[in-house]
């Protein structure tokens, strides 16, 4: 069994939400060659046919951007590279902009004009088994270099929509000097250890679309964004960064999963700061409670049967390891009260 974090680490950064307080609906429509192009005959997901991955090109380091100690792994964000293939790719988007989702899966906020989010099994039964296949989960947790799953069944799939309905986002690359400078979101830190970021749109005609990250000696450093079917991994709840507005082409839409450790006895800092404002509220805190609960009930059981065996072993009582369990576990159930708040 894993022993449980005992060793110092550093306070992981504040995050900050949008300025939206409660869940608020999209004003503008998604149009409708999005939804009518999106139709194809439904398919289950199958590994075999809709996985296409390879290994990225370079995973940087915590170390190499000068985080080394912070966070859940050493690795920081990876290169992007192939996950779905081009089939997976339209299942999901059927998904995505059939009748039902658009109902009730649509959000607004201060950082992201168009989303979906929350589709949940019935709606989306391809996207969230594709996000719970072992195959899957393997891969990105290599990547990511820490056994990881989604960290909350309404965190499968957070989907970012931008599409072209006014000349606005191409009269502002017109206007800047090097067009690839503006940032599509401020700099910020995610509310959950690792994201996933898929690209689910036909990137060939854009510019920009990197992503940015900020070192803590203020140095910026830019990674590629993934292109159709490719995926980037990154550990966002420790590291400052930006998306970089992608300009050119007809649509650009993002699909960001949401990851936490597997292990229960690996530290969990996730908050709900970012996804309080744009989520149906009863879900998210039930699922969050169940899941902090679950984590609780497996550290409980372990430090339980370890005590026990202990006894039988008529070793001593180790009151230093006792108490800094018990801090674990009450800064653990503190931060459950600072998250789960009226709105
Ligand atoms: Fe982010």
């Amino acid at each position: 069994m894993a022993p449980i974090a005992v060793e110092p680490s550093p306070a992981p950064p504040t995050v900050v939400g949008p300025t939206t307080k409660k869940a608020t609906r999209p004003t503008n429509q998604i149009p409708q060659y999005l939804i009518e192009e999106a139709r194809v005959q439904k398919e289950p997901f199958n590994p075999q046919r809709h996985l296409n991955f390879q290994p990225p090109s370079k995973i940087h380091t915590m170390k190499e951007i000068g985080l080394e100690g912070h966070g859940i792994s050493l690795n920081a964000v990876s290169e992007p590279f192939p996950l779905f293939t081009e089939d997976a790719i339209k299942q999901i988007r059927a998904e995505i902009f059939s009748e039902p989702v658009l109902q009730k899966c649509q959000y607004t906020s201060s950082f992201t004009k168009n989303m979906i989010r929350g589709m949940g099994h019935e709606l989306a039964p391809f996207t969230y088994n594709a996000w719970y296949s072992a195959e899957v989960l393997a891969r990105i947790s290599e990547v990511a270099g820490v056994e990881l799953v989604p960290s909350m069944d309404y965190e499968v799939a957070n989907i970012n929509i931008s599409f072209n309905d006014s000349s606005e986002e191409l009269a502002q690359g017109a206007d800047s000097p090097n067009g690839d400078d503006l940032p599509a979101v401020a700099w910020h830190y995610d509310s959950f250890p690792f994201v996933c970021v898929t690209m689910l749109s036909d990137c060939t005609e854009m510019i920009g679309g990197e992503t940015a990250l900020r070192k803590p000696n203020g140095e910026v450093m830019k990674v590629r964004g993934p292109s159709m079917g490719t995926a980037v991994v990154m550990q966002g709840r420790y590291i400052e960064h930006q998306a970089i507005k992608a300009l050119g082409g007809r649509e650009r839409i993002s699909m960001v999963t949401a990851f936490r450790p597997k292990s229960p006895f690996i530290k969990d800092e996730s908050v709900l700061t970012g996804v309080r404002p744009i989520s149906n509220i009863s879900e998210t805190y039930t699922q969050y409670t169940i899941y902090r609960l679950e984590v609780l009930e497996e550290r409980l059981r372990a430090r339980l049967k370890m005590e026990r065996r202990r006894e039988v072993a008529k070793h001593d009582f180790d009151l230093a390891s006792a108490k800094s369990f018990l801090m674990e576990q009450k800064q653990f159930l503190e931060s459950m009260l600072t998250e789960l708040v009226e709105i």
